[in-house]
């Protein structure tokens, strides 16, 4: 009996049209362009217009993706938004997503693992594709992190950016996707988390990211080793047959230290935080999309897409294109 696999048929990505220099945050907060780029590899972030909502990014990036795909949009078929900032409380992203690609009848629903979102978005779709529940699946992290921000505060404003990335991810004889891990420990929800709620029309709580970054880094460096090592083993494969790394664009501190931990290369380590900052579910998609396009990763080569955000929330796919 033939197996049924996923392979990813297109990425798209979409960044909003307004970039926010480090200079610019130091002209109104008590930080530095050098703090910030030591400290993370940050030198810009692009910030969406007040009229772009999260769905509006999706659409952008998963029109790009659609088309490198190849296939109609009537084509898709299952719809996962990964966000922490979607439009609304209900209805979730991906329906005002689906809506505004002229989709109708295929299920659409939001993941919301903060960073992680996208690796477990893509392991969701897999999974639906491997049971025969779907053929082509649009699978999308999208962010507008800045308006979840305390522009005040210079611990964790200087961190993040807004943008999103897509990818068509569809049914296919062979893999694709090889395996992908997804973990989770809810004990550590207080080190980063947006504490707060809608209760009887008022905020209740804070409606902005809060931080415990030293704690967030050595966790994240943990973590992102562990699930490396464990997806490896889940596919039968070997560091040496990984020829990109595209771990969560958060700090380029962690990846590096990760890259390093298992024994790859630096020029084998894919970074755009420096020219994105963290987009949260959109960063490992807009990395992605990016080396597609650039032709820095090409068909046939073997990716480690790694996620590590709130939750706690982490976990890794290993794909060949
Ligand atoms: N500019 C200048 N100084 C600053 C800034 C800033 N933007 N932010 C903090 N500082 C100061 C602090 O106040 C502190 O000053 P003090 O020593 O007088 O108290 C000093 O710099 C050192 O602060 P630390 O927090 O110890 O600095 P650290 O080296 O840990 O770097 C950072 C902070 C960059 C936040 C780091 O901890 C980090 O990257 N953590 C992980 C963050 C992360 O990855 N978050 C996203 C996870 S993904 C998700 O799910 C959203």
């Amino acid at each position: 009996m033939s197996r049924i696999f996923s392979r990813i048929a297109g990425t798209g990505s979409y960044l909003p049209a307004r970039v926010m220099t480090n200079a610019e945050l130091a002209q109104r907060l008590d930080t530095s362009d050098q703090w910030i780029e030591e400290r993370t590899g940050i030198r810009q972030r692009h910030i969406a217009e007040q009229s772009q909502a999260s769905s509006e990014l999706a659409l952008a990036a998963s029109r790009r993706a659609i088309e490198a795909s190849g296939l109609q949009a009537q084509a898709i078929d299952l719809i996962i938004v990964a966000t922490s900032t979607p439009d609304y409380v209900f209805p979730s992203t991906a329906c005002l997503l689906q809506a505004k690609l002229g989709i109708a009848n295929c299920p659409a629903f939001d993941v919301q693992a903060v960073c992680s979102g996208f690796v477990y978005g893509l392991a969701t779709a897999d999974n639906f594709i491997r049971a025969g529940a779907a053929k082509h699946a649009l699978v999308v992290g999208a962010e507008v992190f800045s308006r979840i921000l305390d522009w005040n505060d210079r611990g964790t404003c200087v961190l993040f950016g807004d943008g999103a990335g897509a990818v068509v991810l569809s049914a296919c004889d062979r893999p694709g996707i090889h395996a992908s891990v997804l973990r989770a420990d809810g004990r550590h929800a207080g080190i980063l988390s947006v504490p707060g709620n809608l209760c009887g029309g008022k905020i209740v709580g804070s409606p902005f990211l809060q931080m415990q970054g030293n704690q967030v880094f050595k966790l994240a460096v943990k973590v992102l080793d562990e699930v490396a090592h464990e997806v490896l083993a889940a596919a039968g494969m070997q560091v040496a047959e990984v020829d990109w790394l595209i771990p969560h664009q958060a700090n380029v501190r962690i990846m590096e230290a990760t890259a390093k931990k298992l024994g790859l290369p630096r020029d084998k380590l894919v970074v755009t935080v420096d020219r994105h900052g963290n987009t949260s579910a959109a960063s490992v998609p807009l990395a992605l999309d990016e080396s597609v396009r650039a032709g820095k990763i090409r068909p046939g080569q073997r990716v480690m897409l790694q996620g590590v955000g709130g939750g706690f929330t982490w976990g890794a796919t290993l794909v060949t294109m």
